[in-house]
């Protein structure tokens, strides 16, 4: 069964504590937060502030997914706001290592986030430390695009490095999840699924979520 985190980057932002409240009745795992700065990507969201306010309304794992620059200045601030799992891209630390290492000497999870210009090869030697593997099956930004169908390659790739460096990560798939294409990207390997529009843009959110659930 996959886990299924719906991504409140699509939620109505004046009725959050309503949507919040919805995921918690639902049978969604984590709640996905995307934090963007408007310098990795074009797009600027919430940051500990606004997630903070979150924790305190929802049951749900914390998945916080950092698309800023030099993410390690903020492990901090967003551990104290409740994060339960710190996910940060490949693409903006140099010192990929150290930083996963710090994210799990702070009790929290530790996912590495992958664009979809950049191979599966590239995580050969991280893999085995990281807890979440976090695919981005559209360039990261904005919600409701178009899945890149190459992704699902490179999961299959990622799942097999997984298996060939002993490593437990899970393989979590973000953006473009719809309920048209999910069960051939479960197929491909993935454990998680991160969906946005496809819960929060639907007339019926608990039924989306219960769909991908069944996955
Ligand atoms: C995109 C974000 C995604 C986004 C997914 O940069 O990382 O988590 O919310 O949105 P959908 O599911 O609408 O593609
Ligand atoms: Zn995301």
């Amino acid at each position: 069964m996959a886990i299924v985190a719906p991504s409140l980057l699509a939620a109505d932002f004046l009725h959050l504590q309503h949507e919040v409240e919805m995921v918690n009745q639902s049978e969604a795992d984590w709640l996905h937060l995307d934090v963007m700065d408007g310098q990795f990507v074009p797009n600027i969201s919430f940051g500990p502030m606004v997630i903070e306010f979150v924790k305190k309304v929802t049951t749900k794992t914390c998945d916080v997914h950092l698309m800023i620059e030099e993410p390690s200045r903020y492990f901090e601030q967003f551990k104290k706001a409740g994060a339960d799992h710190i996910n940060i891209h490949i693409e903006t630390c140099p010192r990929l290592h150290q930083d996963i290492q710090q994210i799990k000497a702070m009790g929290l999870k530790a996912g590495v986030a992958i664009n979809p210009h950049n191979p599966a090869s590239l995580l050969s030697d991280i893999i085995a430390d990281v807890d979440i593997v976090l695919v981005m099956s559209v360039n990261p930004g904005f919600g409701g695009q178009q899945f890149i169908p190459n992704t699902l390659n490179k999961i299959r790739e990622i799942k097999k490095l997984i298996r060939e460096k002993g490593s437990s990560a899970l393989i979590n798939i973000d953006g473009g999840v719809t309920l048209g294409n999910a069960a051939e990207i479960v197929a491909a390997g993935a454990d998680v699924l991160v969906a946005g529009s496809t819960v929060f843009g639907s007339k019926d959110p608990l039924g989306a979520i219960r769909e991908l659930k069944k996955l």
